[in-house]
């Protein structure tokens, strides 16, 4: 770790950003604590070198992590990711080297899901564009009857698509509105579930047929890249309103802006992007879409509690702390087995 400076006994710990101190208080009576002090994207130079002297690490998703990354860091033992979403690392690589894993599932989702409604209140009623066109001096006439209509959510079909943490988290909110709700998952959620969260399971064809506003909230692996293109959109209402906080990949951002620019579906709202931060060009070109910066999980609470559960998973996977030796979200169990 080249921004280590004196020999310690105690174990190193990397973070990857400036991170709130007061959920990693406690791991500093057991390891050497180093955080960058800026805010900023690694290259994947950058991240070995970091890697090379340490034996964990606390990272974010835009730390990508594979083989190369770790190849000279012999003394590496865990990475904890603060983020619910891990496709920035590459498991099996890690498990290769015998490197756990973690990261923050359910501490954001309450927060998520608050967002992921404002997005769909906002990309229905179009709020972002009418602030927009406030702002830029067109207001001529008080209160146009016919002007800036959008769709309401009252007694329009909610689909998620993913009824994990995140997606029970929305669905137990569309009662209020009074929203049925529709979803569709690799593997269908059991009754209680389904009956908790008012979903009720349907096929991706009929999700993406019925949904007046479709929710994605599945994670990104490579069976999901692009699960969402053409074809799939397509089969959207034109006036359906389609909304993103899982991560960018899961939508072809081309097809979607073309869907959109040519009115085969209302709006949408994106917090996620597969080139994050670039954004597809034609996406920008359209007022029909939100586009927000993958904040979604951004109030300081959530992202204190994300730290805490992040540092509760170093501290366990070392043998410390309430969890000792069972880190609660080992993303690769497979390490701690004898061989
Ligand atoms: C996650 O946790 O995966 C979110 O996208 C970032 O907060």
């Amino acid at each position: 770790m080249s921004t280590s400076s004196v020999a310690s006994s105690k174990p190193q710990l990397w973070v990857s950003r400036p991170l709130p101190q007061e959920p990693i208080a406690p791991l500093h009576q057991y390891f050497d604590v180093c955080s960058e002090s800026v805010e900023r994207r690694l290259s994947p130079a950058e991240l070995a070198d970091r890697l090379a002297g340490c034996d964990a690490a606390i990272v974010g998703l835009t730390e990508h992590i594979g083989a190369d990354e770790i190849a000279e860091a012999p003394r590496l033992r865990f990475i904890a990711n603060v983020a619910t979403g891990y496709d920035n690392l590459d498991l099996a690589a890690l498990s290769a080297k015998r490197v756990g894993a973690s990261n923050t599932p359910g501490v954001l989702s309450e927060s998520v899901a608050e967002f992921a409604w404002a997005l769909m209140l906002a990309a229905s009623r179009r709020v972002c564009a009418a602030d927009r066109w406030v702002r830029g001096g067109h207001w001529k006439q008080a209160f146009g009857f016919s002007d800036w209509l959008g769709y309401d959510l009252s007694c329009r079909t909610l689909g998620i698509l993913g009824l994990g943490r995140i997606g029970q988290a929305v669905a137990r909110r569309a009662a209020a509105f009074r929203m049925p709700v529709i979803y569709h998952n690799r593997s269908r959620a059991d009754p209680a579930l389904e009956s908790d969260c008012g979903a009720r399971y349907v096929d991706m064809d009929a999700l993406l047929q019925a949904s007046d506003v479709l929710l994605v909230a599945i994670p990104a692996t490579p069976t999901t890249h692009h699960l969402l293109g053409a074809q799939e959109l397509a089969l959207m209402k034109s006036t359906a309103v389609l909304v993103n906080v899982a991560r960018g990949g899961i939508i072809d951002e081309g097809a979607l802006a073309d869907a959109l620019k040519h009115e085969r579906m209302a709006a949408a709202a994106l917090d996620v992007f597969e080139g994050e931060p670039a954004i597809h060009p034609a996406l920008l070109e359209l007022e029909n879409v939100i586009l927000t910066p993958h904040i979604a999980s951004a109030t300081p609470r959530t992202r204190r509690a994300m730290v805490a559960v992040a540092v509760d998973n170093v501290m366990a996977f070392f043998g410390l702390g309430a969890h000792a030796g069972r880190p609660p979200n080992l993303l690769n169990p497979d390490v701690l087995q004898n061989d």
